[in-house]
């Protein structure tokens, strides 16, 4: 947890850990307690690694053994030295064993983001999954899941206006006795982050607040009604997206909520959808000049079928299928996901969770009962980001 000094204190205004550092009672039991960053500017690339090992214990520096030496090895081959780099860990503590806990990652979790406050890093290369629980946990709501799901993105954080870089960890690598194919990845991981850190300019930015300012919240039925309308005969690309009373339509009681539209990427807005507003939806959703797109379409085109009596006309990107098509990893297909890894959007959604739990797929969850404007908020920022991972996933893609 982050705090920042009073104006009347020396240093006012700037951050400060709360005197987590020390709860896990590490530093008693090392030669080299709270081991600083060391390194240099050079490349203005910061490598944070799990945790000291018996050597860098020894030494007072980070990436001094086996696992350091193969470090090396690699940043040489991808084309730079580690010298040029600053390094920390994850814990800056040796753990007895060389053993980690959750909990010790998230204490030692304010020496990180106070070490990436003061060297306002351009990239940063996190090694192995403490280092992505320490500094993605801290920006992406929900479980990390497992290093393989995030090694290789090149992620433009908001948060830390810097590029984050995950790969695998040198340990892992000398584990599987330096596996030519895992070898070759981790390299061209760190050529990549190497080829950012070279590269003009900071990593591109696209904050949450500025997101937000860009969609319109409708609760006024005639005011929908209007848009609905103008839609109804508009051309281009249309990304929408609903908010449902559970996972499948079948039941009577199951409605539609809201909805939301981002047209061409310029226009964005989300409505409730009672009274007369399902048949300007339907209006919408049969203009055969608006190419659609969704995030999953074939649970906008099964709610659509089953509430509205028809299907989507011109359905033209499902960004879950081009998700899968890109990188067939098992954990990424989700908006959520995909906003993080191509936008560094991180937690925007996290209040919905518990709204939207249900006992079963057919049974009611809450979203019916949510705060209007805060649903319509997050309905269309689902539209917003859907449309903008379309036009990343394209790039990707070439198209
Ligand atoms: N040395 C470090 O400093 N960190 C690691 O993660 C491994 C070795």
């Amino acid at each position: 947890m982050t705090f920042f000094a009073p104006s009347s204190f020396a240093g006012k205004g700037k951050p400060i850990s709360l005197p987590q550092c020390g709860a896990c009672g590490l530093y008693r039991g090392c030669k080299s307690p709270k081991m600083p960053f060391t390194g240099s500017a050079n490349l203005n690339m910061l490598v944070v690694g799990e945790s000291p090992g018996e050597n860098e214990d020894e030494q007072g520096r980070q990436f001094v053994g086996k696992a350091g030496q193969c470090l090396r090895q690699l940043c040489d081959e991808a084309g730079f030295s580690l010298d040029d780099c600053w390094l920390t860990n994850s814990l800056i503590c040796r753990p007895p064993a060389n053993k980690l806990e959750d909990q010790q990652i998230g204490y030692c979790r304010p020496n990180l983001l106070n070490t990436i406050a003061q060297l306002k890093p351009k990239v940063i290369v996190l090694l192995g999954g403490s280092a992505v629980e320490s500094l993605i946990g801290s920006e992406w709501g929900g479980d990390i899941g497992p290093m393989s799901r995030w090694a290789g993105y090149t992620i433009p954080s908001s948060k830390y206006g810097c590029w984050i870089c995950p790969t695998y960890h040198p340990s892992f690598i000398e584990r599987s006795n330096r596996d030519p194919l895992l070898w070759k990845t981790v390299r061209e991981h760190l050529a990549q982050a190497y080829k950012l850190a070279k590269s003009p300019g900071k990593a591109p930015c696209c904050p949450l607040d500025a997101l937000k300012a860009k969609v319109e919240v409708i609760t006024d039925p005639r005011q929908a009604k209007a848009r609905l309308m103008a839609l109804a005969v508009a051309e281009g690309v249309l990304a929408f997206d609903y908010e449902t009373t559970g996972l499948k339509p079948e039941r009577p009681e199951q409605r539609i909520v809201s909805a939301s539209f981002c047209l061409n990427g310029e226009e964005t807005f989300a409505c409730m959808v009672n009274g007369l507003i399902p048949s300007y939806l339907s209006l919408v959703l049969k203009n055969p000049k608006l190419k659609k797109v969704a995030s999953n379409l074939k649970f906008e085109e099964r709610w659509t079928r089953q509430k509205l009596g028809h299907g989507v006309a011109n359905w033209d990107w499902d960004t879950m299928l081009a998700a899968h098509y890109i990188d067939n990893r098992p954990g990424i297909t989700s908006v959520k996901f995909q906003a993080y890894v191509h936008l560094g959007i991180g937690e925007y959604d996290h209040w919905v969770d518990e709204e939207k739990k249900a006992d079963g797929a057919n049974e009611l969850n809450r979203m019916a009962e949510a705060n209007p404007e805060d649903m319509l908020m997050y309905c269309g920022l689902d539209s917003l980001l859907e449309y903008l991972v379309m036009e990343r996933q394209k790039g990707v893609l070439g198209l």
